[in-house]
């Protein structure tokens, strides 16, 4: 009988049914077979989103919900339950993160994109410079027209860190047409240490670099996280109370 069972769910591609089907309580059949379709449903919806979070690339899982929002300051039209809802990415706005290091903008990108991803979103996750190697490799292998058409499929791009190092100006012009395909069709949440008028120095080019900070901003809420690092606070908190 099991083995019947589980060769007419297989062929049925129904993958959580057996697992599940000798612990469901049930009082009539109606009632039993609800619960097999839903387990098999929930079985799905939770394997949709680890793959989701796998594709992301997350480089290490963050949420909202050990999140501490007090370091942050909104812009007018935003607030925490709008961002957290994730309102931007329904209305294909940007976010940009603007604050020094250490003061919660990868966790606060990271735990958006995971919000993202558990509500059925695909995300990509990038530091910057990463991206900008890969677009560069792709560009002289000449896969850059596949690697684009992954990248379009996300509904979401995290832009993590850009600021830190300076771009030559392939990899600038290569980012610059990555965040130009993004304009109105899909989210973009980018973090930097640096305020847009020292973007200059990372694009090497001023005209690139307004062009850039044009589009992302058009339709951006720009965050400011002015609190102390908080790594640092943590660690001197740990320290006065041992
Ligand atoms: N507001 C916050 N609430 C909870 N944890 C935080 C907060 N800000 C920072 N952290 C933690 O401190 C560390 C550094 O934060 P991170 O997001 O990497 O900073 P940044 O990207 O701005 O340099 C991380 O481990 C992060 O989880
Ligand atoms: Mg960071």
């Amino acid at each position: 009988m099991k083995q019947e069972l589980a060769t007419v769910c297989k062929s049925l591609h129904l993958g959580y049914v057996m697992e599940a089907y000798e612990a469901i309580p049930f009082n009539d059949r109606s009632d039993y077979l609800l619960g097999v379709l839903q387990a098999e449903l929930q079985g799905r919806e939770m394997s949709r989103i680890r793959r989701l979070m796998k594709k992301a690339r997350f480089p290490q899982i963050k949420t909202l919900e050990d999140y501490d929002f007090e370091a942050v300051t909104f812009p007018v039209h935003c607030n925490r339950e709008l961002l957290t809802d994730l309102m931007f990415l329904e209305r294909k706005e940007n976010v940009v993160m603007l604050g020094k290091v250490g003061t919660g903008k990868t966790h606060l990108a990271t735990a958006l994109g995971v919000e993202a991803c558990r509500r059925g979103h695909e995300v990509r996750f990038f530091r910057v410079h990463d991206l900008v190697a890969q677009l560069q490799e792709k560009y002289q292998t000449g896969t850059l027209h596949r690697f684009q058409r992954e990248l379009n499929r996300a509904e979401l791009l995290i832009l993590d860190e850009m600021g830190f190092v300076p771009f030559h100006k392939d990899g600038a012009e290569l980012l610059f047409n990555v965040i130009s395909e993004c304009y109105e069709q899909r989210s973009v949440i980018v973090t930097s240490n640096l305020e847009f008028g020292q973007w200059n120095t990372v694009f090497g080019d001023a005209r690139l670099t307004a062009a850039l900070v044009d589009r992302l901003v058009h339709h951006a809420h720009v965050l400011a996280f002015t609190g102390e690092s908080y790594r640092l606070k943590h660690a001197l908190s740990g320290a006065k109370s041992s």
